[in-house]
């Protein structure tokens, strides 16, 4: 099957399957096809970073609830915002968002709408500026985390160990994203990753890219990614 019918059936599962995650749905964007607001995309893949959806949940309502915009945020406290953290740990993150908010708003509570821009802000790596470019820009990013390697590395069966293999997944991401709705392409990766292709017993019958899936012939999924022995 060709890239663009593997992006066309994952897109068809997430409309079907998505999960409803609160920096999703900016009232009304999704069924609107609208792209949420960036700032709520880069707050929720901030705390997301080394945190699970189900512990980032009530923080992201939180923060929200106090600090609705960039410009609110950046107006607050520096110990307001670091109170407000406690409790998801790896506390330069809010540090480091704090440090972004004050920069966004001082150029006009614009976040910038590219990759590159997005990487030269305090607490963007190449993850978090490739999901916010997908998410809230629909750039056509390659969004790689730990779930969208296990998907693709399953996909393709790639038997080079996931510690190198990182350009060649990367690439393999790359080609499959579609030219539209790129954002939800990306978070329909993560969700097939976190709910269908799992890393112990994967739901392949209930895959939408079961027919597309390499693994699946090779009649061990599970056997990727492939890791070197310690
Ligand atoms: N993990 C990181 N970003 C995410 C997102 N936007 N949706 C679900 N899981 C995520």
């Amino acid at each position: 099957a060709g890239s663009l019918d593997i992006a066309a059936r994952l897109l068809a599962w997430y409309d079907a399957h998505h999960r409803d995650l609160p920096w999703r749905v900016t009232p009304g964007a999704f069924a609107r096809g609208t792209r949420p607001d960036p700032y709520r995309v880069w707050l929720s893949e901030v705390m997301l970073q080394q945190t699970t959806v189900e512990a980032v949940k009530a923080y992201f309502r939180s923060f929200l609830e106090k600090w609705p915009t960039v410009e609110a945020l950046a107006a607050a406290p520096a110990e307001e915002v670091m109170k407000a953290w406690a409790g998801l740990g790896y506390y330069s993150r809010a540090r480091n968002l704090k440090a972004c908010a004050d920069l966004v708003a001082q150029q006009g509570g614009r976040f910038p709408d590219t990759e590159t821009g997005l990487k030269e802000l305090p607490g963007i790596g190449a993850y978090t500026a490739a999901a916010i470019a997908a998410i809230a820009f629909d750039r056509p990013a390659a969004v790689v985390d730990g779930n969208v390697e296990r998907v693709v590395s399953r996909l393709y069966s790639v038997e080079t160990p996931l510690s190198e293999a990182k350009p060649e997944i990367r690439a393999l991401v790359q080609k499959l994203v579609p030219r539209k709705r790129p954002g939800d392409f990306a978070q329909a990766m993560m969700d097939l990753g976190a709910t269908i292709c799992t890393p112990r017993r994967p739901r392949c019958m209930l895959c939408p890219l079961h027919g597309d899936c390499s693994a699946i012939l090779s009649g061990d999924p599970e056997r990727f990614p492939v890791r070197l022995p310690k």
